[in-house]
Order: C-alpha cells, then sequence, then structure tokens
C-alpha cells in the first residue's frame, strides 16, 4: 500500500488520470491480504445495501474508478451509469464489465459539474468522500444526492478517539488499509446528509472495532 495519500501533493482527481496508475489500481490496493479482505467486505457491505431494491433500478457509480465494486449492482440486475473524471480508469472498468453489454455504461464526467437533468433511482459513491476536507465533502454530498432519486450508498470512516489511536498505529505498521484522510464524526455526517435532503436509514460497519470504515444506506427524506 502506498501513503501517498497523505502527502501534500496528491490530488485525488488527477492522481488517477495516469494510465499506469489506472492499470495497477486493483493490484496496489486489494491484492494484498489485508487488500482482499477489505474487498470482500466492500462488496458485501454494497451486496446489503443494494439488495433490497428492485432489479432493473438503475444505479450511478460515482466516481466508478475500474468498476471494482459496479459488477455487485450489475449483478443483481440494475443498469449502471459509471462516471470519473478518469478516462484510464473508466477504460478498465469496461474491459472489466464487458460482458455486461448495454446494461453498463460509462461517461467522463467531474462529479462537481453534472448534468442535472439525469437522475438514477441510486448513487453509490466509495472511497472517494474520505479524500476531501469537510467543505468539500459537504459540496460533494450534495452534487451525489441530486441525482440520486431515491438512495444514497456512501463508504466513509467514521472519527471516533478510539480510531484516531487506530490510525495512528495503521500508519505506523502499514498492516491495514489506508484510513481515510478525512473522516467525518457522526455529527458531521447527518448534518451533511440532512443538508442535501436525505437521511441514514441503515449501515454496516466493515469490520467493528478494528476498522473506522463504514457504508452509509440513505434515503431522501422528502418527495424527490
Ligand atoms: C479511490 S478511487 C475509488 C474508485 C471506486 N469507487 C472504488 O471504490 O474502487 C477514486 C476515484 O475518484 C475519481 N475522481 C476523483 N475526483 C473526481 C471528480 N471530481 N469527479 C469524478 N471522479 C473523480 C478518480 O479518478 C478515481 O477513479
Amino acid at each position: 500500500m502506498d501513503n501517498l495519500h497523505y502527502g501534500k501533493a496528491w490530488d485525488p482527481t488527477r492522481h488517477y488520470q495516469d494510465a499506469a496508475v489506472a492499470d495497477d489500481y486493483d493490484r496496489a490496493r486489494f491484492s494484498s491480504l489485508a487488500g482482499r479482505l477489505f474487498n470482500f467486505l466492500d462488496r458485501r457491505a454494497v451486496r446489503h445495501a443494494l439488495a433490497d431494491l428492485p432489479a432493473g433500478s438503475t444505479l450511478a457509480d460515482m466516481p466508478c474508478g475500474t468498476g471494482r465494486l459496479t459488477d455487485v449492482a450489475l449483478t443483481l440486475g440494475f443498469s449502471v451509469h459509471g462516471i470519473d473524471i478518469a478516462p484510464a480508469m473508466l477504460a478498465v472498468a469496461r474491459r472489466r464489465l464487458a460482458a455486461f453489454g448495454d446494461r453498463f455504461t460509462t461517461a467522463v464526467a467531474d462529479i462537481r459539474s453534472l448534468d442535472p437533468a439525469r437522475r438514477f433511482d441510486v448513487v453509490l459513491s466509495a472511497r472517494f468522500l474520505m479524500h476531501f476536507p469537510p467543505d468539500e465533502q459537504r459540496s460533494l454530498i450534495t452534487a451525489l444526492a441530486r441525482r440520486a432519486r431515491r438512495r444514497l450508498v456512501l463508504t466513509h470512516g467514521i472519527d471516533t478517539a478510539l480510531h484516531r489511536g487506530r490510525r495512528a498505529l495503521k500508519r505506523a505498521t502499514g498492516l491495514f488499509q489506508n484510513p481515510a484522510a478525512f473522516p467525518v464524526t457522526e455529527v458531521e455526517l447527518a448534518q451533511m446528509l440532512a443538508a442535501a435532503g436525505f437521511r441514514e436509514i441503515r449501515r454496516n460497519r466493515l469490520l467493528p472495532v478494528v476498522s473506522e470504515a463504514v457504508v452509509i444506506v440513505a434515503e431522501r427524506t422528502g418527495a424527490s
């Protein structure tokens, strides 16, 4: 695992534009023992977050990256639109998901300036928000929420005293996945969702106590 996430120069909107980074994304992050465990847990949690919705639902995976989680929704019978700012990441996703035909489409776009007219039953956003400081997270959640008719599924890191200590240990030992650069408190998360017109209906902690990682399932509080 690299620790570039925490370098001042690291920019999550530019880093993945490099074709070599995109081609190596899954191997670099998810081939170690810890990586494979977290990938399995991420996929299981996303499946739980979606499994109660009808097949045929539409989902936007924003950002889609290499499509690491996209096939979970496709296998449940969803139609998926993968959006990412990095063409190189989407190229990997298209290769990986070619067997799903036209149920998987892609677009290169910046989540901060999407076409407001195009909406989906569900918006999934994984391993994204935690790369940005709280003010940016607030506007990103609002941008994601505007595209979701019914449900938002967000992966995040919850900031608690226990996990602040664990984070220091993880960075020192390199034994676990990189923790979130900008985890949120429970209050911040609830406020960000409320400001976007959503509320949490359930969550799935990936590895309770050991990890701060959580998959949040939220739905609209009023008519869309
Ligand atoms: C850590 S990857 C996560 C990808 C995928 N969701 C996953 O869980 O594997 C972050 C992705 O966010 C994309 N990204 C960063 N800033 C973006 C933006 N403003 N709009 C759209 N995509 C963006 C990057 O290109 C990269 O593919």
